[in-house]
């Protein structure tokens, strides 16, 4: 198999490390790999398949200079929008995680469980966009869901995970226990989240919109039907949890057909890289302990509703620095590598 020359931006991040393991796992193709971060980072060491790597300072032409095939970024969306088109140019395909362009029509957003197909449209730009975290998740569960009973509206309430911004909040988080067991919480930092994250839950994530969503909730409604294709309807509390890692979601899905738990489970089993956990007697259901560092989508709770017969409830959990970040955009861009180089 052909070798590419890789480049990983943010390589020092939360996100950019676990690129770099998921890539060593699924033994990606590298012939040779470029961690980049801020000038901050730079000479820093990461390590790839017992190597060490020395990180360089991004620059607008260190594409061009190593001869960069392909560039995983996640450094923040201002960072992509400056650098990536910097990478396209020098003829790398694009994998961006930030948000930045997630919504341009010009541009695939991509879950390859569910729309490995928009690869194609990689060639618009040079860049392939990777959903918000508890959208891709979402979308994963949906899928095979939508292919057997319709999907017409979900509500979702997401409890999502720390590292979900950033290695800096988890240790905002660690800091705040820390300090409330040493009777200091009043003196302790709170700068990553609007309020105290330790012991809290805060109904916020981004900053609020005109129309009283936050831009994390606008991220799940309007990803969600770029991603599916379809004018799915969507309505979603994004909250923050004082958790380290794995965000969960509660779904409520109205279906076109009637649906039972059942055949819900059937579709389910048959969806990629999903894991039904659902066995509510013996208290089995998927938690954030569950998912740290697993690349599936784990789905339990399944239940009918009271009311209706086209209504499904359900709890979905993943590895938000995995499945909602790193392991989307490494299977996308092995996706590409299969679409492109066969
Ligand atoms: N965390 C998640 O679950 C998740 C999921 C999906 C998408 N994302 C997105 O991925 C991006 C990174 O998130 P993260 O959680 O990995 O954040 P993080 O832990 O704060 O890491 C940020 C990374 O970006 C680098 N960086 C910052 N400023 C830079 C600059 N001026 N030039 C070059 N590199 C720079 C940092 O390098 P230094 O070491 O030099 O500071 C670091 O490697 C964000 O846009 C985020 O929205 C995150």
């Amino acid at each position: 198999m052909r070798r590419f020359n890789v480049a990983v931006v943010g390589a020092t991040g939360a996100v950019g490390e676990e690129m770099l393991r998921v890539m060593e796992e699924v033994d990606f193709p590298v012939a040779k790999l470029v961690p980049l971060a801020s000038k901050r980072s730079a000479g820093k060491e990461v390590t790839f398949k017992n190597k060490t790597y020395i990180v360089q300072e991004l620059t607008e032409d260190i594409f061009e200079k190593e001869d960069i095939e392909i560039a995983l970024f996640s450094a923040g969306g201002s960072i992509s929008a400056h650098f990536a088109p910097f990478a396209a140019e020098a003829g790398a395909v694009v994998i961006d995680n930030t948000s930045h362009f997630r919504m341009d029509p010009d541009i695939p957003l991509v879950v390859p469980e569910v729309n490995p197909q928009d690869i194609a449209a990689w060639k618009n730009r040079g860049i392939i966009a990777n959903p918000n975290c508890s959208t891709i998740q979402m979308v994963q569960a949906l899928k095979p869901l939508d292919d057997a009973f319709g999907v017409q509206r979900v509500d979702v309430a997401t409890y999502q995970a720390t590292s979900g911004a950033g290695k800096s909040a988890m240790d905002e988080m660690v800091n705040q226990m820390k300090d409330f067991f040493n009777f200091k919480l009043d003196e302790s930092p709170k700068e990553k989240f609007p309020h105290q994250i330790a012991l809290n839950v805060i109904p916020q994530i981004d900053k609020f919109m005109d129309n009283g969503y936050t831009k994390e909730e606008m991220k799940m409604v309007n990803e969600t039907k770029k991603i599916m294709h379809k004018n799915i309807e969507v309505s979603a509390t994004c909250v923050r949890v004082p958790v380290l890692r794995g965000h969960s979601e509660a779904v409520t899905v109205w279906f076109e057909k009637e649906i039972t738990p059942e055949a819900a489970r059937e579709a389910l089993y048959n969806g990629k890289n999903i894991i039904v956990m659902d066995e509510p007697e013996k208290s089995v259901y998927p938690m954030p302990i569950n998912v740290v560092d697993k690349d599936e989508t784990y789905v339990g709770r399944i239940r009918k509703d009271i009311y209706r017969d086209n209504v499904l409830h359900m709890w979905v959990v993943a590895d938000n620095l995995r499945v909602g970040a790193a392991t989307n955009a490494v299977r996308i861009a092995l996706k590409w590598i299969e679409m492109e180089n066969a």
